[in-house]
């Protein structure tokens, strides 16, 4: 993870206004270089993430004999076939990626020989049973601290087929045993209650594999012959929301996203925040390498706040830090119910986000599955030192809301922004066409 030294000052105000194109999404990101690790020959990716939780994959993948070659321009991978990968010397260093550390437990479960991944203080203290659990019923042997936790002692080998349904929307179990079904003896169907991201399905699709969706259930057939590709990463709409809460909070701003990925297991944010009042449009979309992509405009708005609940939260589960920290700057404040998940993320978000806002001056009710955060009648924000606990969409988050504050916020160890989007800070100053110091 990102060394935890630097403080970063926020200065309010400053127009966000200008054109950007984004990095590549960190969740397209994963799984391209996963699947082109498995697949026969060498793959060429444009617009992979920059962010660290992807090279964490890449360095795992490194380790398990696949080459990689990453320039600014693309990132070339040597897929080695499905049953190409090496025995690893040591263990694999997921590092702060709960993306890395789940998705490649279940490739890792179809090998014939053993492994161990770990990763770094916040990812050993989050739950792992929900990966290990299913894999374990196709037949892998994994040992688990607590027996929840990393490090993951993975023996694989022959994996049985099985019909899975979720006991909790996650799109990471989910792949983890779709990745797992290329290794099993028949066809594999995972079933959720909520539609979660459906990137791996999509991926899988591009590079051959035989995969079949219907309603919320998804089925994969095993043993393909992976083929590699040429492929471009959309823009990252999750890291795009910071951008686009920051246009929105502060007057006269316009702010256009160009390339954004915009698939419909990822949007719902933008539903809701048109739903309360976001002057936010879309146009050029397209279908490019099986994701939807498009440009997002948008403009400062009054925004009338809400409630977001269920299924709902369950749909922009990365994107509630940012939309709980535009509380303050709407009408009725922002009120969110089942988003227990929030607890067992980088951080405990709830608590983190909500621990910033009290610091800034907002009023924050804390629930088990959510938090509620005052609207406009509260009283405006002011800056505040304000430490987001390691934690990168905390710490974006707190910085877009200091835009919108009375005086200067220091976010602590902001560094850790690198874990999803090194170029943040970069970024916003550029937009602002002022600058933040630090
Ligand atoms: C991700 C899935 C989500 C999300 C995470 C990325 C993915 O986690 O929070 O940032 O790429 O599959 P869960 O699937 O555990 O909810």
């Amino acid at each position: 993870m990102a060394k935890l030294f630097d403080n970063k000052t926020i200065s309010p105000g400053g127009t966000i206004d200008g054109v950007v194109e984004l990095p590549g999404d960190k969740s397209i990101s994963h799984r391209y270089a996963l699947i082109a690790a498995l697949a026969e020959g060498r793959s060429e990716i444009r617009n992979y993430s920059t962010a660290a939780d992807c090279r964490s994959t890449l360095s795992c993948l490194r380790r398990l004999g696949v080459e990689t070659d990453f320039t600014r321009e693309r990132l070339r991978i040597s897929g080695q076939g499905l049953g190409g990968l090496q025995a690893p010397r040591r263990s694999l260093d997921a590092e702060n990626s709960g993306t890395t550390i789940r998705m490649l437990a279940g490739v890792l479960a179809g090998q014939s020989f053993a492994s161990t991944l770990s990763g770094d203080a916040s990812l050993r203290s989050r739950p792992m049973r929900r990966v290990v659990e299913p894999l374990r019923k196709m037949g892998a042997e994994i040992r688990a601290h607590d027996d929840d936790c990393a490090p993951l002692e993975i023996r694989g080998g022959a994996l049985h087929s099985i019909d899975y349904t979720l006991p909790i929307p996650s799109a990471q179990v989910k792949s983890a045993i779709l990745l797992a079904g290329l290794y099993a003896d028949g066809v594999t169907t995972v079933r959720e209650a909520v539609r979660t991201r459906d990137h791996t399905e999509l991926a899988l699709r591009e590079f051959g594999a035989t995969i079949e969706s219907l309603n919320k259930s998804v089925r994969i057939h095993p043993r393909p012959k992976l083929e590699p590709r040429q492929l471009i990463v959309p823009g990252d709409l999750s890291s795009g929301v910071f951008f686009i809460a920051a246009a929105l909070i502060v007057p006269d701003s316009a702010l256009i996203l160009h390339n954004v990925g915009l698939n419909p297991t990822r949007t719902r944010v933008l539903d809701f925040l048109i739903s309360i009042g976001a002057a936010i449009h879309l146009a050029s979309v397209q279908l490019r390498d099986g994701e939807l992509i498009g440009d997002i405009s948008v403009r400062h708005s009054a925004l009338a706040g809400g409630e977001i609940s269920g299924a709902h939260a369950a749909e922009m589960i990365d994107e509630l830090p940012m939309l709980a920290a535009l509380g303050p700057f709407t009408e009725k404040g922002i009120e969110i119910h089942g988003a227990q998940e929030l607890r067992v993320k980088e951080s405990d978000r709830i608590a983190t986000i909500s621990a910033g806002l009290r610091r800034m001056g907002a009023r924050v009710e804390e629930f088990p599955d959510g938090l509620r955060v005052e609207g406009r009648s509260a009283g405006k924000l002011r800056g505040a030192k304000v430490e987001p606990g390691g934690d990168h969409r905390i710490a974006m988050a707190l910085a877009i809301a200091a835009l919108g504050a009375q005086g200067d916020t220091v976010i602590r160890h902001a560094d850790c922004v690198a874990v999803s989007f090194p170029e943040f800070f970069v970024i916003l100053e550029r937009l602002r066409g002022k600058g933040t110091d630090g």
